[in-house]
């Protein structure tokens, strides 16, 4: 078999068969084939797609190229969830406690953050003292007891997905559907999960900008996840605003908590307790979504989330007073408020901007070795279809600078206000099984 009779096929539209396809993702894992040919293919796959059956073996071809997670010792129907990223998202921090309330096993592998969107780990790291790495003994035995522990990927996921990604960064090739469904995916079965919940997120601040497109995504990746065995449901949620009002490692620790005890932010409610209620139908611990959401909302009210958080905390040795007393957590040194320019109503708020902004702030990352700093962040006092007076805070910056200049600017870059009323956006667009 020869990779140049593979570029060509697939340039001219051509189905790749399961022995091309794995020639390829081996070849290239293991450096026989040069990035020049996997860049040709790749940029073939972008302009000629692929079957959903070509899109299913590239995926388990980049699955089966490395290590696979086995959680077979854990009891229980585990299911895992997937956000495709977006600014201020901490709701695995409420899903995770919130679904290990009702029973469900939840092990969550996670990584750190790079640019403007932080990583779980990180932001975890808020909480002095919480420790992310352990034995696979040692996770196992944490989701076996409190059902739920979340710890820094180890092993080889899915290198050939690793690999691939790099060069379709720089090849203009990331924006193709199968080759996003496969990368998410083959990370996702190489993990282990039984089923997995999908948050496809749409809008100005997500990968896929039109709900069109995002629809489509969801919907590869659940055909991908159906047809290798594992039962999958795609949420499309918002991304044309920071979900949320809060953005940074502490910020969002702190806003997840206050959810955990009850408290009411809509978006980040609401769309918590929809990805929560789909995980534990598919955990086959609850009939249908109504009666699953119900029994969820509760557990937010009683206490029961919030001590699902505590005992993940306890048990990975990190200190409860910052949870118990959400003003133990990290602060920053000023407290600086970023005025609007004009009175009306707020129109859009570019979330990767504000990413960005609290980036400059420290809470993420430039480069890999870039130092996270876990108490700065952003709090928005406003939020799309608000009213906003001239000189009224838009957001209050929590920063270590005094005069964090940089940030102030992107802050201001992100929102735009308008002289008519605007509507709030639409939260959950639909449901894909
Ligand atoms: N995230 C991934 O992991 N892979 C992609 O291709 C795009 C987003």
């Amino acid at each position: 078999m020869r990779m140049y009779d593979i570029i060509v096929k697939k340039r001219d539209g051509g189905e790749l068969t399961k022995e091309e396809i794995y020639f390829f993702v081996d070849g290239y894992t293991q450096g026989d084939i040069p990035d020049y040919q996997a860049s040709a293919l790749t940029m073939a796959i972008y302009f000629q797609g692929m079957t959903q059956e070509e899109t299913a073996t590239l995926t388990q071809a980049m699955v089966d190229s490395g290590e696979t997670i086995d959680l077979s010792a854990i009891k229980g129907h585990k299911v895992d969830k997937h956000s495709t990223g977006g600014v201020g998202d901490k709701v695995t921090f409420i899903v995770g406690p919130l679904v290990a309330s009702v029973g469900v096993p939840v092990a969550k592998m996670s990584g750190r953050g790079l640019g403007h969107t932080g990583g779980t780990l990180d932001k975890l790291e808020s909480i002095k003292g919480l420790e992310i790495e352990m034995t696979k003994d040692q996770f196992i035995h944490n989701v076996n007891t409190h059902k739920l522990a979340v710890a820094g990927q180890t092993g080889n996921l899915a290198p050939a997905d690793k690999k691939l990604y790099a060069l379709r960064d720089v090849t203009g090739t990331v924006d193709s559907l199968p080759l996003i469904a496969g990368s998410i995916m083959s990370k996702k079965l190489a993990s282990g999960a039984d089923g997995i919940v999908l948050d496809v997120k749409t809008g100005s601040g997500a990968f896929m900008k039109t709900l069109e497109d995002s629809k489509n995504l969801a919907q590869e990746m659940v055909n991908i996840g159906n047809n290798l065995g594992r039962q999958t449901v795609a949420v499309i949620s918002d991304m044309n605003q920071p979900l949320g009002f809060e953005v940074g490692n502490a910020n969002e620790i702190k806003e997840a908590a206050e959810i955990l005890q009850g408290k009411n932010v809509e978006d980040l409610r609401e769309l918590s307790l929809e990805l929560a209620s789909h995980m534990t139908v598919l955990a086959e611990v609850f009939n249908s979504y109504e009666e699953a959401y119900e029994a969820l909302a509760k557990n937010l009210e009683n206490g029961k989330a919030f001590q699902s958080l505590r005992n993940l905390v306890e048990a990975q040795n990190g200190d409860v007073s910052m949870i118990d007393n959400l003003d133990n957590l990290p602060k920053a040194k000023h407290k600086i408020d970023v005025k609007a320019e004009k009175s009306g109503y707020i129109a859009a708020i570019d979330a990767e901007s504000i990413g960005i902004a609290a980036m400059y702030l420290g809470a993420g990352r430039a480069t890999k070795d870039d130092e996270i700093n876990h108490g700065v962040g952003i709090t928005l006092n406003k939020k799309i279809g608000d009213w906003v007076e001239e000189g009224e805070s838009l957001v209050v910056l929590n920063s270590d600078d005094e005069e964090p200049q940089a940030s102030i600017t992107k802050v201001l870059e992100a929102y735009s206000i308008a002289d008519e009323k605007v509507e709030k956006p639409t939260l959950i667009y639909t449901v894909i099984k």
